[in-house]
Parts: structure tokens; sequence; C-alpha cells
């Protein structure tokens, strides 16, 4: 059994592309040159994109590296076992030079060979592919490279949902190991709707279960937790431009393989917060907290975000590009990420007035880091620095608030107004509040907080202007389309499931939409598949919005949806998406809304749960 650490493991997939006529490349920033369309840098192919069009890049054309990445859309799943907001991408790249073949073999080789590679058990494997539609073909050849890499290791793999598992004459036994998916998964960038170099794709899964993989409830490619998906394959052979897909004049491999992931796989242990890329941050909050990761799910939660969220502000702040914390762009993710590490290292109980606590874990996070990215080392004491400010504004905004806190609460009782004060003029949320409370043993009015909360809204234009467009906090025209898409997938959903669905809540970030609903039980994977081409027919149908002011009673009877009529001011706006005679959705709202659904790409689920009794909810964002 080889034993590697996650330095270790980095440096072997380097030298095992090096050997195979690679050039190593450094990191690129996390800050993309060149490219304002992004906040970060999310994957390895990013800085190679002149490259993947055909530029020579002045390496060759064989590159691997180790890319750092930041990935927002995934910051509310971080405190589980394997999201992180920050993580290494080893990639390896051809640009015009090998194709699938050498990709594939090399792929496998390395996540199974114990000499040149990881040597993980090759039952442990299973791989998705491309299953073909209007703009490309199914990826026959990558099924057969698949067959045979997984005979070569004595396996006979078959492709789940059109093979049998009749034994062969060979008498080895056969098991579904190659998945045909469509190209909302087996596509990069994800769906197709991306304008640039991109192509399909085969993804390779890590199984955790004990036996074979019971594919009646478990699935690669759906967010399964058994399955963990650890290295991407690409086939670049396309460009996107004005909508049509356009072959590229030299056929390139983009891969990426997270490397917190595969150090947890290859540990055996499915938790990448178990690692040495995170024990040492987690280590020193237990000691400041004197509490054990692991003791129970709040905690491990709240240590696993700190740590997260911590090693990607030091590396943002370690990047050449200076970023500083700030209200704007990258500067209010930094800022957002330092808060939510103040908010946990509360839940946490490690004193507030600890200020050592951040510069040792950033100091840990650079200890480990600086020789892979020497920039760690030389931003060192700017980091330092940042940290420290930011530290420093945030206990000014909030011993202010305590101060007030202290006034208020001294006679032993707090009001609705009172605990709305505290939100919105020195950012309390109000769980902090209900926190403050239960010290003293007060309790807080929520009902007459809500109210409060309303209240402000009515008379606050901006306020309303928020309520009636189901959470969207800013206007950017990433909100304004996940706005729309909310309407599309309110309909799609009671097209699929009936009218019981109604809307609970909505809520829009610039990376996805979240909608809450009624519904008793949970959606199969079929109805949300359903539901997904439901709203992509309607964005691909290009239907126009239109709106009118009507009064409420009026537009309910006009079959118009609106589900909080007690929100509403007098006069309310009836958006239609399509034929306004005959729409494919009608509901109140205050908008804003996209012109055309044809400006929306394409629409992905990519989570469905249940919040409380009777009400799911729904995670998805658009390509
Ligand atoms: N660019 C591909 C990805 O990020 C490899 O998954």
């Amino acid at each position: 059994m080889i034993k590697l650490n996650s330095k270790e493991i980095r440096e072997r997939f380097l030298k095992f592309f090096k050997h195979r006529g690679h050039t190593l490349l450094s990191s690129a920033s996390l800050v993309p040159e060149n490219d304002p369309s992004v906040l970060f840098t999310t994957a390895g192919m990013q800085p190679l994109v002149p490259y993947l069009m055909g530029e020579k890049h002045p390496a060759g054309r064989r590159l691997a590296n180790s890319q750092k990445c930041v990935r927002l859309t995934d910051i509310d799943e971080v405190g589980d076992q394997n999201h992180s907001t920050f993580f290494e991408m080893l990639g390896n790249w051809s640009l015009g030079d090998y194709f699938k073949n050498d990709s594939v073999e090399w792929s496998f080789l390395f996540l199974t060979s114990a000499e040149e590679g990881l040597g993980l058990d090759p039952k442990k494997i299973y791989v998705s592919i491309f299953a073909g539609d209007k703009d490309s073909p199914r990826d026959e050849e990558s099924i057969f490279l698949w067959k045979k890499a997984f005979a070569k290791a004595g396996l006979d793999a078959r492709v789940y949902g059109e093979e049998t598992l009749e034994p062969a004459d060979d008498n080895l036994k056969p098991s579904f190991r190659i998945f045909p998916l469509d190209k909302a998964e087996n596509w990069w960038p994800t769906g197709g709707k991306h304008p640039g170099p991109q192509g399909p794709d085969t993804e390779i899964f890590f199984y955790w279960g004990n036996q074979e993989p019971n594919l009646a409830k478990e699935r690669i490619g759906f967010n399964d937790k058994n399955f963990w998906e650890i290295w991407n394959n690409v086939f670049m052979e396309y460009s996107l431009q004005n909508g049509k897909y356009i072959s590229l004049s030299q056929k390139n491999v983009d891969t990426g393989m997270g490397l917190e992931r595969i150090c947890a796989v290859f540990n055996g242990q499915k938790d990448i917060f178990l690692t040495d890329l995170y024990q040492p941050i987690i280590r020193i909050i237990e000691m400041e907290s004197q509490l054990s990761y692991g003791q129970d799910e709040k905690i491990t939660r709240s240590m696993r975000i700190i740590a997260d969220h911590l090693r990607a502000v030091v590396f943002l702040l370690g990047d050449d590009s200076r970023l500083q914390p700030s209200n704007l762009g990258h500067g209010y993710v930094l800022r957002k990420l330092i808060r939510r590490v103040i908010r946990y290292q509360k839940v946490l109980n490690i004193p507030l007035e600890n200020k050592n606590f951040f510069e040792q874990i950033a100091r840990v996070i650079v200890e480990n880091y600086a020789e892979t990215y020497p920039e760690l080392g030389r931003n060192f004491n700017y980091i330092l620095e940042e940290l420290k400010k930011e530290e420093e504004r945030f206990h000014q905004t909030l011993d202010k608030g305590l101060r007030e806190w202290e006034k208020i609460s001294k006679k032993g009782s707090l009001t609705g107004e009172e605990a709305f004060l505290l939100f919105a003029t020195y950012g309390f949320p109000l769980e902090l509040t209900r926190e403050l409370a239960a010290e003293k043993q007060i309790v807080i009015d929520e009902k007459s907080f809500r109210e409060a909360f309303k209240k402000h809204q009515q008379v606050s234009r901006q306020g309303a202007e928020k309520r009636f467009r189901g959470g969207l906090i800013d206007d950017s025209y990433e909100n304004v389309k996940l706005h729309t898409a909310t309407h599309l997938l309110q309909s799609a959903l009671r097209q699929v499931l009936g009218d019981k669905v109604e809307q609970k809540g909505s809520n829009i970030t610039p990376e996805r939409l979240r909608f809450d609903f009624s519904y008793p039980q949970k959606l199969s994977l079929e109805q949300i598949r359903k539901v997904e081409e439901i709203v992509n027919t309607a964005i691909n149908s290009a239907l126009p919005l239109n709106f009118l002011e009507t009064n409420y009673e009026e537009a309910i009877q006009h079959g118009a949806l609106g589900f909080f009529q007690n929100r509403y001011e007098k006069k309310v706006k009836v958006f239609t998406i399509g034929d306004p005679q005959k729409p494919f959705s009608k509901e109140i709202c205050g908008g804003p809304h996209v012109k055309n659904t044809g400006e929306l790409g394409h629409f992905k689920i990519i989570k469905e749960e249940s919040t409380s009794a009777g009400i799911r909810r729904i995670k998805g964002i658009l390509e």
C-alpha cells in the first residue's frame, strides 16, 4: 500500500504527465486576466482559452499544472464533506496533439497504477460519457476506450441502460460502469451554452459503497453522496459562436481533477476536511474552541466553513493581484467570506477578542502552500494586514451593536422594532440577536420583528421592490435572468406536479436561484428531468415577456399566480411569458425580467431537497 500526502499526490500527478511530454506551468492568478465575464478563475482551462482556440502556446502542445480555483456556486454547500470555495485543480492539456485515446488511458493508469499513480482499486471506478444530441454524436470512442481500460484491469464494463449483464465467454463478471448522460451533465462548460471552446466530456467517479452500487437508488451524475466525481476529461473540438457550434481547427483535451477530493479518496476517508490540506487548520480551530471535529453536526459544519473560507481568503489576499475587502466585486466576496468566518467563530465560542486566531490559521496555510504557490510567501504580510483591518472593521460595527444591545436589553425584554434596529443598523442577523437574547433569558417577539421588517419594507421603495422581486437583491443581469427562470420553473413544476405547487419562497444570487414550494414528497429523477426539459423548451422557444398593471383581485381572476396576498400593494404588475393570450406563465411580480426567454441559456436543477414538512426546495442554475 503506497502512502502519499497531498504534496506528494500533486507532485506525482505532475511527474506522471511530465514523463509523457507535458510542460509544467505554474498556476495562473485567481483573478482572470482579460476576462471580465468571470470574477475568479474557476478551472485550469480558463487561462488557456486562446490556445485551445488555436493560438500557439510558447510552452508547446502538452501542458499540465495545478491551478488555484475559486468557485462560489457551491458556497451554500460548504460545510458538508466535499464542497469548498477554494480548491486546486490538477489538469493536463493537449493543444491539438493527443486526443481521446491517450487521455482515457492515462487517466485510468494514473488512478490505478501503484507504480506511477495512486493505485486505486479499479472496481471503485465508474465513468460517464456524452450520450449524443443534435450538435454532437454520442461518444462511441470513449465507450470503446473505457471498455478496453477496464478489461486490462480484469473488469467487463457494460453501458448502463443499453447493455445487459449477460456474462461473456471469458467468464469475467460484467458490471455497469459506463453511463451515457446528456449535455447538462457531460459537456464542458456545463450545458454547452457558454461561448468559446468546448466539447463533450467523460467524467470519472469514485464509488464509496462497499459492494456494487444499487443502481435503482444510486446513480452517478446526480449529486449522489456515494459517487464522487473526481476527474473530468473534456474533448474540446467545438467553439460556440453566435449560437452555433463550429468545429475547431484542432482537437484539444482539457482535464481537471480536484486535489482535495482525490486526496480524500486516496486516504479512504469520505471527507476532504480530514486530509492534510485542512487538518492543520482544523487543529487550530479545535484548540481555540476546545471542541472536537466530528463531535456533532453543528460543530463539524462550523469548523469546515471556517477552514474553507479562511483558506479561500488567504489565497485571494495572497494573489499577486492584491485584492482588498470592499463592498464590490472581488472585494465583496472577500468581505463576505471573512464575515461568515467571524459568524461561525461565534458559533464555536471562540472569543472574538482572540486577535491571534486568524493569524495562526493564515500562518499554517502559508506554511503548507508557499512552496507550491510562492506568491503566498511574498504576500504574507499583506495577507495579515488586510485580515486584521477587515476583522477590526467588523468588530467596530459589532461593538457598537453590542453596546446598543446592552442598553436595549437592560429592561429584560426586546421588541420586534428593537431587534429590527440591530439588524438594519448594526448588521445583526436575527439568529445572532436570538443567541444574545437567550443568554439573558429574553424572548424576542419574532412576530413583531417580522412586522417591523415588513413595515420598513413598505416605507422603503427599494425594500418594496425587493419584496416583489421575491428576494432579488440586485438587478445585475445574472440575477434578472435567474428571476425569469424562476417564473419558468414555477410554471413547469405545476405542469409536472399539478397545482398543489405553490411558491413559498424565492432567493436569487448571481450564481443560482432557490425556489421553495409546497409539495408533499421528494421529486423523482424523472420528474426533475421533465421539469428541466419544459423550462429549456420554453427558453429555446424564445418567448417574449410582457407586463400590465392592474389590481390584485383582477389579476387573480385572470389566472395570474400570486401567493402572497397580504403583501401586495393596490396596484400590481402581472408578468406573462409567451403569448399574453395563452401564456406559458402568468404571475404577479414587480420584475425586473429579461425581454425574451431566449436570453437565458440552459437551465439545470442542481439540488432538490426538503426544507420543512410539505415544503420542497430547488436550486437551479443557468449555464
Ligand atoms: N475544465 C474542466 C472542468 O473544470 C476539466 O471540469
